[in-house]
């Protein structure tokens, strides 16, 4: 796939998404930046992708629900044509509570934002496209997908989840050119993580568990975003590729 390319970023106005929508901009594609609510309208991350040698245009979407993930992506077609990538970087934080103070609320939101989300984003990408069309696709997952922690059952079962849809559509979509992939973080800095953002001491006692000795940072996952989309990666798909510095090799402490 040659650059231009329309890259359609979810969770775009923040973090991880924000990164990759800047990266895949100073390739000099054609960035879609969906932006969950007014208080962040995405023209931040807007301006960077100009600023990086990129087009962009914001557009608002709540990926858990049905018809506004078909609105925006109708929107970025309009703008930028057929989406060529599709980054799937919306998200929310645990609720850190344990199962049994949990509320079906907080488990409800979880499920529907990063489980549900990436199931409509991804089917709207994968429906109604021309025959052999090539595509990428890429999650934002997490090393909770396996690597479970308490207070975190929300969490963990939607990027569990989120691994067998990965799988499934891997192996769906294979004869058709799309590639689907998953990108599984540890800790980055990002608004998410804003206790070790805004708290250095917490933020040393958290680095202390990774072996690289540091939290990583969110253009780190855009680089590797834009090689999983790239022709580099052209024979990876169903894959889900670690970037957490060693963290989730830290399991046995104790044993
Ligand atoms: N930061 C980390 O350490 C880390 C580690 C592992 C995985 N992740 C994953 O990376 C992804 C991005 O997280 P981040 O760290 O950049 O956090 P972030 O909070 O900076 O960005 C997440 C964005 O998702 C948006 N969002 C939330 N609900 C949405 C909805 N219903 N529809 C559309 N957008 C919605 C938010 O508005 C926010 O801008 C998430 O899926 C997260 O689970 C983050």
């Amino acid at each position: 796939m040659a650059n231009g390319r329309c890259v359609l970023v979810s969770g775009a106005e923040s973090g991880i998404g924000a990164a990759c929508a800047i990266a895949f901009g100073a390739l000099g594609d054609k960035v879609v930046v969906l932006f969950h609510d007014a208080h962040n309208d995405g023209s931040d991350t807007v301006a960077k992708v100009k600023a990086a040698g990129g087009e962009a245009i914001a557009v608002q979407c709540n990926v858990g629900d049905e018809a506004s993930v078909e609105a925006a992506f109708a929107e970025a077609e309009q703008a930028f044509g057929l989406v060529s990538v599709l980054v799937n970087s919306a998200g929310i934080n645990m609720a850190g509570v344990p199962v049994r103070q949990m509320t079906m609320p907080q488990w409800q939101r979880m499920l529907d934002t990063d489980l549900t989300g990436a199931f409509l984003t991804s089917r709207r990408f994968v429906r109604d496209r021309p025959a052999n069309m090539p595509g990428a696709i890429i999650h934002i997952s997490s090393i909770h997908a396996y690597a479970v922690r308490a207070g975190g059952a929300d969490y963990c079962a939607a990027k569990g989840g989120l691994t067998n849809l990965i799988e499934t559509l891997a192996i769906e979509e294979a004869p058709n050119g799309i590639r689907v992939n998953a990108i599984e973080p540890g800790m980055i800095l990002t608004p998410m993580n804003k206790r070790a953002s805004a708290d250095p001491a917490y933020r040393k006692t958290m680095e202390q568990n990774i072996p690289m000795d540091r939290a990583g940072r969110p253009d780190e996952v855009g680089d590797l975003a834009v090689f999983l989309a790239s022709d580099k990666a052209s024979y990876i798909t169903g894959a889900r590729i670690v970037i957490d510095g060693g963290l989730s090799l830290m399991q046995a402490l104790g044993a």
